[in-house]
């Protein structure tokens, strides 16, 4: 057994119904499909209904599990409400939602105009608070319980240059889930976060490393176990999270991330790039010294004792 190969006991989730944002590609699209192997019922949202039609097809013929593919932008509440009720009328209820849609890019900030931090924020926080806010509504009103998944990223609270508007938006999002997972636990509304290092998708690749920064840049080279994550093992925490197995896990934000980021906030972790003969060398040269020492020290008492 590895990390490649499911974790949860088949029918882990069934009887659930899980609505998953930006479950048409990338990693939304990899938690949705074992969700659905797990026995979910699956609601995949997004703007491009082309893709999600696509995508729900080939995740229910591997499954044999219903997927109900729903055009929605996240940032427009109308249309999130009218999701939302589409879903109810399909299933019966709603379970689980995951907040994974995103958009993000790199750029230098004083490059952006405003509407292109508006853009990013508008689909990471906005996108969030709105599924979050119209869902919570909907549970508490029902006096049902329910479960809210978030996808961040580690720089939510280390923050990181480069890719500011993602990185105030992910940080309100774990605002709101470590806030909500307090005030709403006595509805039996349960939030948590993931925050994922890097995972190879064409969505966040693709924007993220443009042009050459794919050749020049290897991610993996920043993750102390040596390699990016595979989609599988965020699927197995992904899974736990939504289910009941993790009934006591609230307000919680897991890392997976191999220690990619601990890299880089450990304020030694560069000598990592010294070699084995040069703390050999360091070694050799810090022993002579110290026997040099003991030499003069053994020399200055034997002359104090003969009162020289
Ligand atoms: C600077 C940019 C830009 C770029 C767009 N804009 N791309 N500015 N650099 N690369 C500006 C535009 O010029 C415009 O501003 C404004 O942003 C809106 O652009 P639109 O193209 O009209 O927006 P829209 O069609 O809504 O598309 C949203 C998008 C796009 C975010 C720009 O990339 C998208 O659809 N992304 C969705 C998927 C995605 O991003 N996935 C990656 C998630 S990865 P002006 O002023 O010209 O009007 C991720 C990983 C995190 O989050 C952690 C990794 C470790
Ligand atoms: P992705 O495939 O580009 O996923 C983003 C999804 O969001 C797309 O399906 C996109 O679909 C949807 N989306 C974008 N704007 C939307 C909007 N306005 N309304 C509704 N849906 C919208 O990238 P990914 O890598 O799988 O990212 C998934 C999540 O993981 C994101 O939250 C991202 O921040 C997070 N993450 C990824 C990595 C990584 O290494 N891949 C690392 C850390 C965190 P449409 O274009 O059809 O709308």
């Amino acid at each position: 057994m590895n990390y490649t190969e499911g974790m949860l006991r088949e029918g882990a989730l069934k009887g659930k119904t899980i609505l998953i944002t930006g479950g048409g590609t990338g990693l939304g699209r990899s938690m949705g499909e074992y969700f659905s192997l797990l026995g979910a019922n699956l609601v995949i949202t997004s703007r491009r209904l082309e893709v999600l039609e696509k995508t729900a097809k080939e995740m229910s013929e591997a499954s044999e599990n219903p997927v109900l593919p729903l055009a929605c932008d996240v940032r427009e509440y109308d249309q999130v409400e009218r999701t939302i009720a589409a879903a109810k009328e399909k299933f019966g209820k709603i379970d689980v939602l995951l907040n994974n849609a995103a958009g993000n890019f790199v750029s230098p900030t004083e490059r952006l105009s405003h509407r292109a931090f508006d853009t990013v924020v508008d689909i990471v926080l906005k996108g969030s608070y709105n599924f979050t806010l119209a869902m919570g509504k909907d549970w508490i009103e029902a006096k049902q319980p329910g479960v809210v998944m978030n996808i961040v990223t580690t720089y939510a609270w280390t923050g990181s240059g480069y890719v500011v508007p993602s990185a105030c938006a992910k940080a309100g999002v774990l605002a709101m889930t470590r806030s909500l997972a307090v005030e709403w636990a006595k509805y039996g509304i349960r939030l948590n976060a993931i925050a994922p290092g890097p995972f190879p998708t064409e969505g966040a690749w693709s924007r993220l490393m443009p042009g050459n920064l794919k050749k020049k840049y290897d991610p993996a080279k920043k993750v102390p176990i040596g390699r990016v994550g595979e989609h599988q093992e965020l699927a197995n925490l992904a899974a736990y999270l939504v289910s009941d197995f993790s009934a006591y896990v609230n307000g919680e934000v897991i890392t997976i991330d191999g220690g990619e980021w601990l890299k880089g906030a450990g304020e030694f972790n560069m000598l990592e790039a010294i070699p084995e003969e040069l703390w050999d060398a360091m070694e050799m040269a810090r022993k002579k010294e110290s026997s040099k020492l003991k030499m003069m020290w053994a020399y200055f008492k034997g002359m104090r004792k003969l009162k020289i």
